[in-house]
This record gives C-alpha cells, structure tokens and sequence, in this order.
C-alpha cells in the first residue's frame, strides 16, 4: 500500500518533470491564453493535475478545481499557496461532478479529456454544470487533420491507449454531439493542441 502511494506520489512529481521544458517552451502561454478567456465569477477547472495553470488564475476570482488523484491534488495545493491564489480543490470525476445544474458561468479543463473514460459523460455533465450562455474552454491534444500526421497519431494511440491516454479523440465533434455551440477552435503545433472555446445554448440540440 504505501509503495503504491509513494509510486503515486513520484507519477505526480514526474509529471512537473516532464512538463516543465514543454511550459517554458510555450504552453505557460497557451495557459495563460486559456485563463483570459474565462468569464463570469463561477469558474470550474476539471482535472487539475498538479495546478500548472494556477500560476494564471486570476486574481479576486475563486476558483473551483475538481481532480480525481489526490498525489496531484496534493502538489496543486502547493502551488495556489505559492501563488496565493483563492482554490478550492476536491476529489472528484468529470463523469460524476457534485454541483448543482447550472452552477457555473465558465468551465475549462487542460489536456484532460484525453485521459477521461467516458467523454460523452464527461461532456453531458459540463452541459449540466454550466448556465445557459456558460463558456467551455479546453486545451487539449487531439487527432490533427492531416493526412499524414493522422494516420501517425493513429498508430501512436495503439500505445498511448494501453497506458489509458487517448491523444487520438475527436474531441470538438463530442463536444458539438453532446449539444454545445463551438465559437471557434484554434489550432496550435500542426494541430495536435486544439484551443476550443463554446458556448452552452438556451436548448440543447443534440445532433
Ligand atoms: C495530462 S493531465 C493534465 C493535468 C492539468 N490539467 C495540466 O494541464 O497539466 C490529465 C489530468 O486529468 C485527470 N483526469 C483523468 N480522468 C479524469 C476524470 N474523469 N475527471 C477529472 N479529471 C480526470 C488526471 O488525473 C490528470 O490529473
């Protein structure tokens, strides 16, 4: 048990690692890109990992964040004391979150729907969670348009996928299914990074 938790705890450790070249080389500014692009007073990050867009909360606003692993939660914690910035984070699955309906005037998650089971789920509780006229905005990693390029991240998902990280999903076209109005997608690094940005409509249509 406790070699399972210090595993857990060196996963999350790693994952600063990992990312910290990758943040300095551009995605801190795609963070902060995400973060402009919040409106409203009730704000609700899912999966926040270790916190890397904490650095760009804004201030005066409090932020929800929801995370299923609590290594992650841990390292997040650090870092809104860090950054003194006003965080609440709970324990909880982007299939199954504990708020009311239409709690939420924005919702916004990072390279995190590549890693949830059930999208549609996922997608089904945002719509549920935000006001009518709410945003969504994610960043996420998806499968490029290219031709070439996708039949690569084809092959390389038949890997990801074992390790349970789909970098392959068709993230936008769940998102206009599950009945919310895409304003615009941005395509950054080939594509492979998508900035998506929606709205939940007054009805929902689903398609
Ligand atoms: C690749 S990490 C991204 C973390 C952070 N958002 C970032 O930008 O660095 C994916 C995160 O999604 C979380 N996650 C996986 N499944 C989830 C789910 N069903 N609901 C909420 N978060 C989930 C993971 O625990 C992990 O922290």
């Amino acid at each position: 048990m406790a070699l399972k938790s210090l595993y857990k705890k060196f996963f999350a450790l790693a994952y600063d690692i990992f990312m910290f070249p990758l943040e300095e080389l551009g995605l801190k500014k795609l963070r902060q890109k995400v973060i402009k692009l919040i409106k409203g007073e009730t704000i609700l990050e899912l999966g926040v990992g270790t916190g890397l867009n904490v650095f760009a909360y804004p201030d005066g606003i409090k932020i929800i964040g929801i995370e299923p692993k609590v290594e992650m939660i841990e390292r997040a914690i650090k870092k809104t004391k860090k950054f003194k910035k006003n965080v609440a984070i709970i324990r909880a699955d982007a299939e199954m979150l504990p708020f009311k309906d239409e709690k939420f005037d924005t919702v916004f998650a990072t390279f995190v729907f590549c890693e949830v089971k059930n999208p549609e789920k996922g997608f089904a509780e945002i719509i549920r969670v935000l006001k009518p006229g709410g945003r969504l905005v994610l960043l996420e990693h998806v499968r490029p348009d290219g031709k070439i390029l996708s039949k690569i991240f084809d092959f390389g998902n038949k890997i990801t996928s074992i390790l349970g990280e789909n970098i392959n999903r068709k993230t936008v076209e769940i998102a206009l299914e599950a009945g919310l109005e895409i304003e615009r997608v941005e395509k950054t690094y080939d594509g492979v990074v998508k900035l998506i940005i929606g709205t939940k409509p007054d009805k929902i249509h689903h398609l």
